[in-house]
């Protein structure tokens, strides 16, 4: 018995990622970068070149495997996440998904009662099943001190891309709907809600050792539509997540939340909220850090600069939240164009931290 306790303790300490998400401040922060794999990485688009499409990369898992493997061949990386995209999910309920060059997601729009009724959450596990296959030879490909995330799109951001069928500045499309038939777009969230409680399950079940989920366009929202679109869904996914597999942390991602973070961190049952970074230190050290633990939030921007500015942003980021439960991130994903050299330089710098300033 007591052997047994013993182990399961050496084993989620060897995993500092993990270890953060149960509440615990450690000493270098861990660290991992929302959309670590990519096109600014060489590498990447080797790999992705031998793909006909980029859904079919992500359905491939020799590729889909080494392009989630290769930020950490270079950087000492905390975390992998698996390699695929939100909008697989829409793809597995029926509806049409391409990538295009240059250009980014088009869906044919959903805009109709009856194009809702023709969508498949009963179909999701066995489309996906390439995805799940995926996670389970990464389970077995990873270091032992490395921590495998999977993913999901929150209900919002999906129904953002299925409703407008591509990306928006301002998404007037879908919110317009949800204004106009609020029991339409109610259905919708509803169903994908189910949907992402059984995908990310399936990712669980796959090897998955935490979940973060994606609400990229939660800053589009007004109050009262934030919390019935954003808030209640991610809510009631990690309940569910939870009963059925509660040693799963999942981190949040409600990106331009703003204050409404403070609900997050309050009522939302999240292990940890991805901050954007937008958000004021200061009041996510005071307001949030207190509740839950918190990850993020360098401007992909300044990674992409480098230099004294990326520096600068790093150190302030981990003074003002390093002494509690922290795994450093950005506050949005890698851009394209980011030289790989300011990515090792900013581990390095994370890495060091602790050793720099209490010496
Ligand atoms: O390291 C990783 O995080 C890789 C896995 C990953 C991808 N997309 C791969 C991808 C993850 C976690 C995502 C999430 C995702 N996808 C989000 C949420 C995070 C965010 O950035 O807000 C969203 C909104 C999408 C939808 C999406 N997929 C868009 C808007 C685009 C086009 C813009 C772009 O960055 O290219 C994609 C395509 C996509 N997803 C690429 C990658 C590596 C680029 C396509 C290619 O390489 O051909």
């Amino acid at each position: 018995m007591l052997g047994k306790t013993r182990s399961a303790d050496e084993i989620l300490m060897a995993k500092p990622l993990l270890n953060v998400l149960a509440g615990q401040a450690i000493h270098p922060a861990p660290i991992w970068l929302m959309r670590q794999a990519g096109r600014y990485l060489p590498e990447y688009r080797k790999t992705r070149a031998k793909a006909a499409s980029f859904l079919e990369f992500c359905f491939t898992p020799d590729l889909a495997v080494e392009a989630s493997l290769q930020p950490i061949r270079r950087f000492a990386l905390d975390g992998v996440i698996l390699f695929s995209d939100i909008l697989v999910l829409p793809h597995a309920l029926g509806r049409k998904v391409v990538f295009v060059e240059g250009k980014g997601p088009v869906l044919e729009p959903l805009r109709h009662a009856h194009e809702l009724d023709r969508l498949t959450p009963q179909a999701v596990r066995e489309s996906l099943a390439a995805v799940f296959e995926t996670l389970r030879r990464l389970r077995q490909e990873l270091p032992k001190d490395v921590t495998l995330i999977g993913f999901a799109g929150a209900p919002w951001t999906v129904a953002c891309y299925m409703v407008e069928g591509e990306g928006s500045r301002d998404f007037q499309a879908v919110r317009r709907l949800a204004y106009r038939e609020p029991a339409l777009f109610a259905r919708l969230i509803g169903l994908l809600t189910d949907s992402t409680i059984d995908y990310l399950s399936a990712q669980i079940e796959a090897g998955a050792e935490t979940l973060q989920i994606f609400d990229s366009w939660a800053g589009s929202l007004a109050e009262a539509e934030l919390r019935r679109w954003s808030l209640e869904p991610l809510t009631r996914i990690v309940a569910a997540l939870k009963q059925r597999h509660p040693e799963v942390p999942v981190i949040l991602f409600p990106r331009g939340a703003g204050v409404l973070y403070r609900e997050f961190a309050l009522a939302s049952g999240a292990a940890a909220l991805s901050l954007d970074s937008s958000l004021p230190l200061a009041w996510a050290a005071e307001e949030l850090q207190q509740r839950t633990t918190l990850q993020g939030n360098l401007d992909p921007l300044l990674l992409l600069e480098g230099g004294d500015a990326m520096r600068e942003g790093a150190e302030r980021i981990l003074r003002m939240l390093g002494n509690g439960p922290f795994v450093f991130n950005l506050g949005h994903g890698i851009l394209p164009d980011t030289p790989p050299e300011h990515v090792a330089e900013l581990v390095d710098l994370v890495r060091g931290w602790k050793a720099s300033t209490t010496a």
